[in-house]
């Protein structure tokens, strides 16, 4: 043995003696799970099989966060016990030299070495578990229940209710899922800290940009023709008085520039704009078709374009019109008229529109107090107002009064500031700008004030409004109105 070596062994030897205690021991477990569990991590979320921002969390934060506490544990334990025996006197005044013969070695290495063979076992089962786990609906959705529950129970009943939320917020590639990381960072903590905002803002400025992401499963060129709309409407009357909105619209795609889909995001055509934070009041848009060579420029009234920097604005995708593809929140009326039109709310019932919307539209503390009051003032509505209708249709209107229920639970989210209107749908103009942000609104300054147009049929022909028996459903055979197709 060298005499170097001696010396190290002998300057070793009592911190390998002290360290027998708790506090370095639970150091010690620290410090070999998270460097076991860091090293099954790391391999998997290099390769990109982790998508979710909680991955990096525990890789980049906790884990490394329990190493350092570890590291720290074990001098803690040491210079206590050091304390401990000197105090009561027990400290040796020699120390057993650092070989195998010393049980406090022997002791030091079994622990340590228990410990990594019971991390590697179980560590290997439960972190490919673990991490798969983060990256399903369930994780995402009602982890921080709260907070995602909005968003969350208007995807469960939307057309993509079975694509993962990961596939439109994050997508495939690694500069993505590196950028979703941090900023899901930010978020845990903001979830942990309580600061939150509520309600969770939209537009999403970080999400991906949605051609990357949409069209993994749908793409323009592949959208052709035109598709029937059928929106049946109740009247706030007494007989709640059904009438048809038929419109043709004309989705276009192809691999032309003709049709809704062609004119945004069709080839050659790249549209960008300037707006608000909430994407809802434009300033200007420029519209450039590098197949035809047309580009053109179009303001918001008192907009001077000498002060615009295209280059600046945001490229027009397919969320600026589909930005509720999947967390759809409808307005009540909408709502109403749709759960009438399946059948879940009879409209043989008298004003039950004209109620039910006001019953929706009232202000409650939770949506507990909905639940017991809205059932509890639609049955006292019909015994004041018809008592006939109260006696004979009970059942009627308790099950109209739990789809009443529904229908608010699925919209309205007090917890979360959310209410109706909260998030505007983009697709239309009915109910809240959409189209109509650009469409009719904004004009091209330099040639003859021409603005971006807005003729009815451009879009869509509108094959009936607001009509009780439109001719066009009569030769198509869809005069039952749960036939219809339900709108955005
Ligand atoms: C079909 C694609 C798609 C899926 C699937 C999807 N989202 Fe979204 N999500 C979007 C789009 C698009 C937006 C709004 C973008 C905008 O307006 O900027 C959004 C917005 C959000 C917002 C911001 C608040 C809001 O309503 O605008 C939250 C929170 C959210 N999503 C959570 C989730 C969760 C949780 C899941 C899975 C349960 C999920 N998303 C699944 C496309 C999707
Ligand atoms: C993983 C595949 C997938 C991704 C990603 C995806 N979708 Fe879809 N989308 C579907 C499927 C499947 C349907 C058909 C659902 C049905 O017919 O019920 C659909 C339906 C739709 C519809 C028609 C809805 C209706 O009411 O008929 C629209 C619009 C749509 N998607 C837009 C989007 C947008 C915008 C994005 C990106 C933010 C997106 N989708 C991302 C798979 C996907
Ligand atoms: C200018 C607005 C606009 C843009 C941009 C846009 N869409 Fe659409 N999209 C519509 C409208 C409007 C409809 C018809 C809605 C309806 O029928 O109620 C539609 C319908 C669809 C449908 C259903 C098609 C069918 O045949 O039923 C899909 C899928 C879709 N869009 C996906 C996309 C994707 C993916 C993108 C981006 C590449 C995109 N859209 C960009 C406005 C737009
Ligand atoms: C951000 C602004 C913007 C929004 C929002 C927008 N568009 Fe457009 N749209 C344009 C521009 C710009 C053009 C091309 C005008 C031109 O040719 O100079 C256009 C063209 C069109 C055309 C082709 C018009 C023609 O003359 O052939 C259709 C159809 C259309 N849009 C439908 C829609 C629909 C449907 C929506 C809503 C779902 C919508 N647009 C929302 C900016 C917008
Ligand atoms: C820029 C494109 C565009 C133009 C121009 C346009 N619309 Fe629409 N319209 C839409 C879209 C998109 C929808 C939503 C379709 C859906 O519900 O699936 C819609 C929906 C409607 C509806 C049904 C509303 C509902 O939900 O009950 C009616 C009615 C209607 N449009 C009438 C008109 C009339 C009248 C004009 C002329 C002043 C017009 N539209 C101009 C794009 C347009």
């Amino acid at each position: 043995m060298t005499a170097k070596g001696q010396k190290w062994r002998e300057l070793l030897s009592p911190y390998v003696y002290l360290s027998s205690n708790w506090i370095s021991r639970v150091g010690v477990v620290f410090v070999t799970t998270a460097f076991v569990l860091w090293l099954y991590l790391l391999p998997t979320f290099i390769r990109g099989e982790v998508t979710h921002p909680y991955a990096g969390i525990l890789i980049f934060l906790f884990l490394p966060a329990a190493f350092v506490i570890g590291l720290l544990l074990i001098p803690v334990g040491i210079v206590l016990r050091a304390r401990r025996d000197r105090r009561r006197g027990t400290y040796p005044t020699d120390f057993v030299p650092l070989d195998f013969h010393n049980p406090d070695f022997r002791r030091l290495l079994a622990f340590i070495g228990i410990v990594t063979i019971v991390n590697v076992l179980v560590g290997s089962q439960l972190v490919y578990s673990g991490v798969n786990y983060m990256d399903t609906v369930t994780f995402c959705g009602e982890t921080c229940h709260t907070v995602m529950q909005p968003e969350y129970t208007a995807y469960l009943h939307s057309p993509h209710a079975r694509v993962a939320c990961v596939q439109c917020h994050i997508g495939p590639g690694a500069s993505w899922f590196v950028r979703s990381k941090l900023s899901g960072l930010k978020q845990v903590f903001a979830v942990l800290l309580n600061t939150y905002p509520r309600p969770i803002p939209s537009p999403v400025t970080s999400l991906r940009p949605a051609r990357a992401t949409c069209e993994q499963c749908h793409w323009p060129s592949r959208f052709e023709g035109n598709r029937l709309v059928v929106i049946p409407r109740y009247a706030e009357d007494q007989a709640n008085t059904l009438t048809y909105d038929v419109l043709l619209m004309h989705i276009g795609g192809g691999e032309g520039n003709q049709g809704i889909h062609g004119a945004h995001v069709g080839p050659g055509v790249t549209i960008r704009y300037g707006s608000d934070a909430s994407r809802q009041k434009m300033y200007w848009v420029e519209y450039e078709n590098s197949r035809t060579g047309k580009k053109a420029l179009y303001v918001a009234p008192g907009v001077n374009p000498k002060s615009i920097n295209p280059r600046r604005g945001r490229v027009m995708d397919c969320i600026d019109c589909h930005n509720r593809p999947t967390h759809i929140f409808y307005m009540p009326g909408q709502a109403m008229n749709r759960a009438m039109a399946a059948g879940k709310i009879s409209p043989s019932l008298p004003y039950i529109k004209k109620e039910g919307v006001a019953l929706l539209k009232q202000p409650y503390s939770s949506r507990a107090q909905a639940a017991r009051r809205i059932p509890a003032e639609l049955t006292a509505y019909y015994q004041a107002n018809f008592p006939a209708v109260a006696n004979q249709n009970a059942a009627e209107i308790a099950s109209a009064a739990g789809a009443l229920v529904t229908i608010y639970g699925r919209n309205v989210f007090p917890k979360m500031r959310v209410t109706w209107g909260t998030y505007p749908n983009n697709l239309g103009h009915k109910y809240f700008p959409g189209c109509f942000r650009c469409h009719g609104t904004l004009h091209n300054p330099s040639v003859t004030y021409e603005k971006i147009p807005r003729h009815c049929g451009m879009c869509h022909a509108v094959l009936a409004q607001d009509e009780a028996h439109p001719k066009i459903l009569d030769e198509l055979g869809l005069t039952d109105p749960s036939s219809s197709s339900p709108g955005p």
